[in-house]
Order: structure tokens, then sequence, then C-alpha cells
């Protein structure tokens, strides 16, 4: 491009963005739901002036990031659950990126050692009760939901299911993988039926009288007791919340993350972390809270106020990528006791 040319385009982009920046877009893929990214992407496009464009999908995004190679649009990738993450990065997905705002507002343990993924948010994985049948008092830790005394009580969604395989995970890495093992088996020996049905239909399982113990990701908790739908409201008031492990020399509740990286072939890679950066930050950190029930990732912002009211949890701070690495010993004791 002649010097000319350049004078041109430099005239065009501040007529047309009041920016000297060349592009000012950024693409997504994101495995979040649009209810919940759209108002994080509104405000970053009324902050920055930078375009925000974005393919959803449940499943299948690596793939297509994978497949589409150099000539991949996407910039940005936002997803949950460490397992997920893990897969962009080993597949050589995400770009390494060296940002200091990043660093200082997700702590190390939430975030890759190669600098390719940072958490943004966090969920814990809780227990619920039946408020007739549970005396609280017995439940202490996840451990204990491995007691005969529950026996023909618990209700699972699978385990082959990326939360339960993160909490499988976090199970091996506080006691080894043979009384993880010997968890599992119990666990499932105390199923009131098969594994089945998503976390919300524990909790209705829980209501209807199936079982009277389930373990859940906390926002559901939320999802449910603001529902539109009146009867997932009433399924909310008969359960307890337990926040496991909280013990003063217990490890604390697994928690899991959603989280982003920038995709490995960005063309707007400097938009892409103006777009994490963002993401970490005070007004989307407090945003996560409020539209999802989920807790910041970044220490210095305070959980919403609904949040508080249910009770923080003291955290299980192991370095989340261990969970990830610890996934696939997971699934296999998953698949052994039939989970
Ligand atoms: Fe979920």
């Amino acid at each position: 491009m002649n010097v000319k040319n350049l004078i041109i385009l430099v005239i065009i982009n501040i007529i047309f963005f009041g920016h000297l920046s060349l592009a000012k877009e950024v693409n997504i893929y994101s495995h979040r739901q649009p209810f919940l990214i759209n108002p994080f992407l509104e405000e970053f496009t009324k902050r920055t002036g930078i375009k925000t464009n974005v393919v959803y999908s449940t499943k299948g995004l690596a793939q297509r990031l994978k497949a589409e190679g150099q000539n991949s649009p996407a910039d940005v990738i936002l997803t949950v659950d460490i397992g997920r993450l893990y897969i962009y990065e080993d597949n050589k997905l995400l770009l390494p990126i060296d940002s200091k705002v990043l660093n200082e507002n997700i702590p190390a343990h939430l975030r890759s050692p190669k600098n390719t993924w940072f958490a943004l948010s966090k969920r814990s994985r809780v227990i619920v009760t039946s408020k007739e049948r549970v005396d609280t008092s017995k439940i202490k830790r996840i451990e204990d939901l491995a007691n005969p005394e529950w026996k023909g009580r618990v209700c699972s969604r699978p385990g082959s299911h990326v939360y339960n395989r993160a909490l499988m995970a976090s199970i091996i890495a506080a006691n080894g993988e043979d009384l993880a093992e010997k968890w599992a088996k119990s666990f499932v020996d105390n199923l009131a039926r098969r594994p089945q049905g998503n976390d919300r239909a524990q909790v209705k399982a829980i209501f209807e009288g199936q079982c009277d113990i389930a373990i859940i990701n906390n926002y559901y908790f939320g999802k449910l007791k603001y529902s539109e739908d009146l009867q997932q409201q009433e399924w909310a008031k008969t359960v307890n919340l337990i926040f496991p492990n909280q013990g003063n020399d217990d490890r604390g509740a697994h928690i899991n993350i959603s989280g982003g990286g920038v995709a490995i072939h960005s063309k707007n890679k400097d938009n892409a972390v103006k777009l994490l950066e963002f993401l970490s930050g005070e007004v989307s950190q407090n945003l996560y809270g409020k539209i999802n029930f989920e807790y910041p990732a970044n220490p210095k912002i305070k959980p919403s106020d609904e949040l508080v009211g249910w009770g923080i949890p003291k955290e299980d701070q192991i370095p989340i990528i261990k969970i990830a690495e610890l996934g696939p010993l997971a699934q296999r004791i998953i698949d052994r006791v039939g989970w």
C-alpha cells in the first residue's frame, strides 16, 4: 500500500469509525448462550466502538475452527468448562497472549500456564437436599454422598457430563485414584434411578419425591428460583443448598469456570484481547452474577447480592488445569462404576 492509499484508508476509518484502527470488529465463536453474552457485547461495543459478530453453537466449534485452519474468521472463543477450554489448547487452536490486564484480573490458578485461556467466571458444584426429608447437618462433604445411609435417595445426571467429570477429577486430585473410585462406586450404589436429565431435572426429581439429594451447579438454583415458569420456582423452594467441603481443614467446594481465549489465526488480535480484557473487568464481572448467578473470576469484584445471600463458599484452590488433565482418568472411573 502506498502512502497516498494509506492516508485515504485512515481518513475513511476516521469518518466511519471515529478511530484510527483499520478493522473495528471482532468475531466470536461462542458456546455461551445469546441471552448471557449479548449484554456484555453491547456494552463492549458502546465503550470501544468495536463491532462484534457471533457464531453460537452448543457443540462442534472446536472442530469447525480446526477445519477452517488459516481461513477461520474467528478471533475469540468463549465457552464453559475447563475440559472444553483445554481441548482448544490441546489442539493448538489458541494463541498465547501477553496481557497485563488479564494477568492482573485473573488469578494464576484460573488461567492457562501458557496464557492461552483465561477464566471469566466461576461456578460451584453444590449439593441440594430435600428440605423436608434430609437433615442438612448430616452432609458436610461431597464424600458424604457415598454413605450407605443415602441408599436409594440420590439423583444424578450422567457422570460423563462435563460438570460431573470435572467434579470426579477434583475428587481424584484430593483423595487419589483408588479412594476416588471407591467413592464413585458407593455414590452410584446410592442412586434412586438411572443417571438422567440435566441439573434442573435433579431438583425437579427431589420436588416430585423421586429422591432426596442431588448435585447441581449453583447458578441453576438461581435460574429456578427466578424462572418465568412458576413450577420451576416451586422446585427451588423444596431444596436446601449445601456447599460441600467447607470445614476448616477441608479443601473447599469444587469450582469450574467459563472462560475464553484468542483464536490461533485471529485477524483482529488486538480487538480480541481488548474483548477478553473487558470481560475480565469490573463491568462484565458484575454482569456474570446479575445475569446468570455466576461468581466473578476477578477477585477484586464482589459477587452479586443474590449470591452473597446464599453464602459464598470456600473454594478448592487447585490449579484448574489439573481438573482438565485428570479428565480422562475421571471418565474411565465413571465408565467403570457405571455412573
Ligand atoms: Fe450449565
